[in-house]
């Protein structure tokens, strides 16, 4: 029945003269009608401060985690703030590079990395790989053997702990496809081999126990896996990977990145670990700095059912609802502070029944077609997941600050769909 909560909105999320949302000084319904729908417009200055709460709570490098959203404005803003930038493909390592970050404010992450990505990353002078198999370990020393330079590395482990979160994005238990297990003895394993090896500078050790996790004591619990190795190798370096998860729906609270680290370098000082202790935090950077507004298209009311509300994006540009079940909110940025005692259901436009994007929406009573309707908290992993499924062409990205829309990723163009073929 009620309103949106203000928290999830971007921090800058005023009301204008109408009613409307408005995002750093700009009127959303503005640019829906100027850049069109469906549009991921995100608070450039939320952005930046995120990214300062970042470097103020874990000092200057520490990394924000590209998969969750990349393009080069944001490659540039993270690096501008203070931050470095965690890439886990050549893909991201190359969107990265052409915005023009050092090659050494870069962090290489994969369970999979292949032979080319490893070479480019060392002969361009990659700031950190994260060693995640022995069969990597085999490449860096070939690489290495044929002249290239000897790459400063952070070995991955597995600590053994389960986060509370979805399984798919659970990384930390021992049943994982990331890193070497503690349980297993690889951890030990991999850590004398590296130790030993000349073809690699060990610096660290780095640990990611899954994402959109709630409660410290996971985290927690990583560190005090990794102190007992830390006791016998002496490393400068200890990175907790991301995974701090954010507030989506009302009702839902999660730590700030203060208090996230607040927590960790508690327990690393209770551990004894002299190492610096950095981490690389994705979704806490940029979910609730941006939203998605999409035009309403059709509203089928099927009696004693339901109704459903299609909109003209869906699956394609935020395939969470479908993969993880996740919960968004809804409302009508005509009209930010109306009630939403109308639940219903916020479908895309894609060919198959599943393409949802709000289970239970909540809007107001006056929801007509033709409005613009938004989701927020859809700065992270939307853009950055997002596909063209059904030939439906990607959103187009806006940054807004002190009144001033820029539009940093153009909507995609029937002509960009047919730009790979060859026949
Ligand atoms: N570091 C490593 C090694 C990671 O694997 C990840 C996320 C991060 C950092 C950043 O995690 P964050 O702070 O964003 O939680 N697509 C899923 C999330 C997958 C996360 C994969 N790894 C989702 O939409 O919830």
């Amino acid at each position: 029945m009620s309103a949106l909560p203000p928290y999830l909105l971007p921090d800058t999320s005023t009301i204008g003269p109408e009613g409307q949302l408005m995002i750093g000084g700009c009127d959303t319904l503005e640019l829906a009608a100027e850049f069109g729908t469906p549009l991921f417009v995100y608070d450039e200055a939320h952005l930046r401060a995120r990214c300062r709460e970042a470097v103020e709570a874990f000092g200057p490098g520490v990394n924000y985690a590209t998969k969750a959203f990349l393009c080069r404005a944001m490659a540039r803003l993270a690096v501008e703030e203070g931050m470095n930038l965690d890439v886990s493909t050549g893909g991201e390592y190359h969107v990265a590079r052409s915005a023009g970050v050092p090659a050494d404010r870069l962090v290489l992450h994969g369970n999979n990395k292949s032979l080319d990505e490893l070479r480019l990353a060392i002969a361009d002078g990659i700031g950190r790989i994260v060693v995640d198999s022995f069969d990597e370990i085999d490449r860096i020393e070939q690489l290495v053997s044929e002249g290239l330079p000897v790459p400063s590395v952070l070995v991955r482990i597995t600590p053994g702990v389960e986060a509370h979160t979805h399984e798919f994005v659970q990384t930390g238990q021992n049943d994982s496809k990331f890193g070497f297990g503690v349980a297993s003895g690889a951890a030990a394993a991999a850590l004398e081999r590296l130790s030993s090896s000349p073809a690699v500078e060990l610096v660290g050790m780095h640990a990611h126990v899954g994402s959109q996790v709630f409660e410290a004591k996971f985290f927690e619990m990583a560190v005090e896996v990794l102190a007992q190795f830390f006791a016998d190798y002496d490393l400068p370096e200890l990175s907790v990977g991301g995974g701090l998860g954010v507030a989506y729906v009302q009702g839902e609270e999660a730590p700030t990145i203060e208090q996230w680290a607040a927590g960790i370098n508690r327990v690393c000082k209770e551990q004894g670990l002299r190492a610096w202790v950095t981490a690389e935090p994705g979704r806490a950077i940029v979910a609730s700095a941006g939203v998605t507004l999409y035009t309403v298209g059709t509203i089928k009311e099927l009696p004693e059912i339901r109704t459903y509300v299609s909109v003209d994006g869906g699956m394609s540009d935020n395939p969470r609802p479908v993969l993880y079940d996740s919960g968004y909110e809804t409302f009508l940025p005509r009209d930010v502070l109306a009630d939403r005692p109308r639940t219903v259901r916020v479908v895309g436009k894609h060919c198959e029944s599943g393409d949802l994007l709000v289970r239970e929406a909540k809007v107001p009573d006056d929801l007509v077609v033709g409005d613009i309707l938004c989701t927020p908290v859809t700065g992270a992993y939307g853009h950055s997941m997002g596909s063209n499924y059904n030939k439906v062409l990607r959103p187009a990205v806006v940054f807004v600050l002190d009144g001033e829309a820029r539009l940093v990723v153009r909507r995609e163009t029937l002509d960009d769909l047919l730009r790979c073929e060859v026949e």
